[in-house]
């Protein structure tokens, strides 16, 4: 196993799927398989970001997105620093771009930034000489998520050329579905999405997306399924089914399964049990949760150092 060829990676920033070319993809998932193959534990230390200061600028919750990163950054060799806005200044009324000047005056070489707000990420690049990553903003984009995706199908699958995907759930409010769609079609899937009307974006927003609409359907047309939950906090309009109504239209229950029993199960997490996933399908051979995690570590790292590699 080698690491992958760095030149082949040419972007500054990691702000969306939209800006990546199929030569940086498969840089990235290159590099994820050197370090997945050199193993995500502890004692696999790396000194490509030794000198370096990563910033992980959270303004939104997360638990698998910020752990991955701070676990990716300080086996590459970085310094870590976490920013949060609660017991900050932000909490005194300190913009955005106060903060970023704030903290750039430290020394720091790598931002990798959750925020609510679509925009934000690639406004704090405009007014940094630092490098950003986009870890999930507003609903418009969470590109690591879906490099973790199709890295994660990649090893189920020789090629994603051809194969079906469905995204089911509140595609409306998910920047998971976008990025997921964006990624999945460069590598040659095809993509379908199904949920509530409510949940429904605009299709022409995409090219070629099919629609579905129940989960019969889509466990029946799909070789791998990604089960999003309701994005309640960002829902303005309150006129959503009830957890009950949802659970049982769209819900993915063992039943489902025994008619596609080599069907691939994912989820981005968090999983509500019960609502959009059964516990019991969340843990059984079809499902992927778990190695989607750990993968993320190894996509985290291959993220950080191709662009710590890039900007030298
Ligand atoms: N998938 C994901 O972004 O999870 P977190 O919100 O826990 O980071």
């Amino acid at each position: 196993m080698v690491f992958a060829n760095m030149s082949h990676y040419s972007q500054k920033h990691l702000l969306g799927i939209h800006s990546l070319s199929r030569e940086d993809i498969d840089a990235i998932f290159q590099s994820a398989a050197f370090f997945s193959e050199c193993g995500i534990n502890s004692s696999q230390k790396f000194s490509y970001l030794h000198g370096k200061t990563v910033v992980l600028g959270f303004f939104e919750s997360s638990t698998r997105t910020r752990c991955s990163f701070e676990v990716a950054a300080k086996r590459l060799g970085a310094e870590v620093l976490l920013f949060q806005p609660q017991g900050s200044s932000v909490e005194k009324g300190e913009t955005l771009l106060d903060t970023l000047e704030t903290i750039d005056a430290m020394g720091v070489d790598i931002w990798v930034i959750r925020h609510s707000i679509n925009g934000s990420v690639e406004l704090m690049s405009n007014h940094s000489n630092g490098i950003f990553i986009n870890a999930g903003e507003g609903n418009k984009e969470h590109p690591t998520q879906a490099l973790l995706d199709g890295f994660t199908l990649l090893e189920k699958f020789d090629s994603l050329e051809g194969k079906r995907i469905c995204i089911v759930g509140d595609i409306l409010h998910s920047r998971v579905a976008r990025s997921d769609i964006y990624l999945f079609q460069k590598l040659g899937a095809e993509v379908a999405i199904c949920g509530p009307d409510i949940f429904m974006p605009d299709l022409r927003e995409f090219s070629n997306i099919h629609r579905l609409e129940t989960i019969e359907d889509s466990v029946a047309w799909a070789d791998a399924i990604n089960m999003l939950r309701i994005q309640k906090e960002r829902i303005v309009d309150k006129n959503i089914p009830t957890t009950e109504e949802y659970s049982q239209q769209f819900g993915l229950r063992m039943k489902h399964l025994v008619s596609k029993p080599d069907i691939i199960v994912m989820h981005p997490g968090p999983a509500n049990y019960g609502v959009e996933i059964d516990h019991e399908v969340a843990h059984s051979p079809q499902s992927v949760i778990q190695r989607q995690v750990r993968n993320g570590v190894a996509v985290r790292m291959a993220v950080l150092t191709l662009l710590s590699n890039h900007n030298r």
